[in-house]
């Protein structure tokens, strides 16, 4: 039998071919995002959903693909799908860990040059005419070496964020929930704030971590420290950001994503001294391949009665 699979976006041939060698796949290719109604439309009679981190898929969703018995999701995060109710209706959730930790954490690293040395201020200006040539104040940023590095969130992209430090001088610590083997200081979050030079988020968006950064955990941070987000959107409040940016509470930030994408607060449009970036730390051609890849793997193994590979 071939078994029907909604799949809402395009992916890389070669993993297609992969697909139809046993499914009778449904493609939605659009060059945005699935319409809700497209999606709820679609997904009647699939087995399997292979979605992106822009579709939401609740209850709603679910209701509608009552044959559903997978739902694989490309990205590593999976706050967009309700887990609770899959599992209620003993469908399989899986997502892509593992094969974006390089690609994620070298874009970390990217930020964290990026935002420090003030790359993207610089090249504004640059494309604007104003500059006036070299001069021994300009543009100055600062230095990583001899810096503290404060992690929060300790997974696998937070802990390849921390094996690259030492080619950067920089000194780990961190705040998780509970100590890991890596060469770094297990700080609470108050003293990390307190201590870290470079702040840079690796937790997942669960209700705990919601606007983790606010208006508090900015005041406690260095005047001269930059915060880094490759993680999700709401554990920063954009708004409290945008403030204390305006009010040097902080240096600097470098974001990769935002509370309501591809909404971005209008403050932080407005500020120099933060790098807004869409969502892009884990685009190499190599790793979104791997990604779709490893939710078709996910998907075959589930159809056909074996254990998925990487289940949440
Ligand atoms: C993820 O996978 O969760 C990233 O945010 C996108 O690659």
């Amino acid at each position: 039998m071939r078994y029907p699979v909604l799949l809402t976006r395009r992916i890389p041939a070669s993993v297609i071919a992969r697909l139809e060698a046993e499914c009778e796949l449904d493609l939605y290719a659009g060059r945005d995002a699935i319409p809700r109604g497209e999606l709820m439309t679609r997904v009647a009679g699939k087995q399997a959903l292979i979605c992106l981190l822009t579709d939401r898929v609740d209850a709603e969703v679910l209701d509608a693909g009552r044959d559903l018995r997978i739902v694989a999701n490309i990205a590593v995060g999976y706050n967009n799908i309700d887990v609770e109710a899959c599992r209620a209706r003993g469908i399989v959730v899986t997502n892509t860990p593992d094969v974006l930790t390089n690609a994620c954490a070298d874009f970390t690293w990217a930020l964290i040059l990026g935002i420090t040395r003030r790359l993207g201020e610089a090249e504004r200006q640059l494309r604007r005419g104003d500059w006036k040539g070299w001069a021994l104040d300009h543009m100055l940023g600062m230095e990583l070496r001899g810096k503290k590095l404060g992690l929060i969130g300790l997974g696998r992209i937070g802990r390849a964020v921390a094996e690259r430090a030492p080619a950067f001088g920089m000194d780990v610590i961190y705040h998780a929930r509970r100590p890991v083997d890596i060469a770094g200081e297990h700080l609470p979050l108050d003293r990390l704030l307190a201590t870290a030079d470079v702040v840079t988020l690796h937790c997942p968006s669960t209700p705990e971590t919601h606007h983790l950064i606010d208006q508090k955990a900015l005041t406690k941070m260095k005047r001269t420290a930059y915060l880094i987000n490759t993680a999700r959107g709401p554990v920063v409040d954009e708004a409290a950001l945008a403030w204390g940016l305006q009010q040097r509470l902080i240096a600097g930030a470098a974001l990769d994503v935002y509370e309501k994408e591809p909404e971005v607060h209008p403050d932080l449009l407005a500020l120099e001294n933060v790098m807004l970036i869409p969502h892009i730390a884990s685009a190499t051609t190599e790793t979104r391949t791997a990604m779709a890849d490893l939710a078709v793997s996910n998907v075959l193994a589930a159809l056909n009665g074996a254990p998925p590979l990487t289940p949440v």
